[in-house]
């Protein structure tokens, strides 16, 4: 799987729907969803409310859903309302990451695991085979507009070449600051889904997702 999943935090929230009919209609598949508590990171966001909202008026879209809260636990039940795709949560948020990917799971949606730039790879060794994706955030999370951070290739490299070597089914995100310059490089590592903001919601919202999907999908 090749594909975008545009962050709709850089999104004209009083236009929303609009915009997601114009990229639905160039093909858009996935829309990336940031909840932010305050608290896990500095910002504040969107929440379960805006979740089934999208859900209702897309209903073959496919949310893909970061929670960058504490507790995430506590809220799986209210964001699995709207169905979506994936829930991510964060492993340095939660203690008992086998727990929740299970539960998240019994909802019947996928699970995802999602790490801070500084959080090794090698801490999700056990998980691995258990999870739907992993998300490697390629900024500190709490806001679109960042610059990516290049030692974060190497971990999309390292969970590609695990994946291969195990025989695993999980797919990679890709969060942050990832734009037209640096996706194909990114692509090449192996990274699946490619989480764009503002390279996306800033300027020509069609053109920037159409030459993005381009140049990942190779047609
Ligand atoms: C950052 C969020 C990202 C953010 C990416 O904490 O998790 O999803 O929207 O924005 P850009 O693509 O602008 O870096
Ligand atoms: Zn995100």
């Amino acid at each position: 799987m090749k594909e975008i999943a545009p962050s709709i935090l850089s999104a004209d929230f009083c236009n929303l729907g609009e915009q997601l009919k114009a990229l639905k209609k160039e093909g858009m598949e996935f829309v990336h969803i940031d909840v932010m508590d305050g608290h896990f990171v500095p910002n504040i966001t969107i929440g379960p409310l805006v979740c089934n909202s999208i859900k209702k008026n897309f209903p073959d879209l496919k949310l893909d859903v970061h929670l960058m809260i504490e507790n995430p636990m506590r809220y799986i039940d209210a964001f699995a309302e709207s169905n979506p795709y994936i829930i991510y949560f964060h492993l340095e948020a939660e203690r008992h990451a086998d727990r929740l990917i299970n539960y998240i799971k019994s909802k019947g949606v996928k699970a995802g695991i999602s790490i801070n730039p500084a959080t090794p790879v090698s801490l999700l060794e056990h998980v691995l085979p258990i999870v739907d994706s992993v998300l490697v955030m390629s900024v500190n999370p709490g806001f679109g507009g960042q610059s990516f951070i290049p030692y974060t290739l190497n971990k999309i490299k390292l969970l590609n070449n695990i994946r291969r070597a195990q025989n695993y089914n999980f797919f990679i995100a890709v969060d942050g600051g990832v734009n037209s310059e640096n996706i194909e490089e990114i692509s090449r590592l192996g990274c699946n889904l490619f989480i764009a903001g503002s390279s996306v919601f800033k300027g020509n919202i069609v053109e920037n997702f159409k030459k993005l999907n381009k140049t990942v999908k190779g047609k």
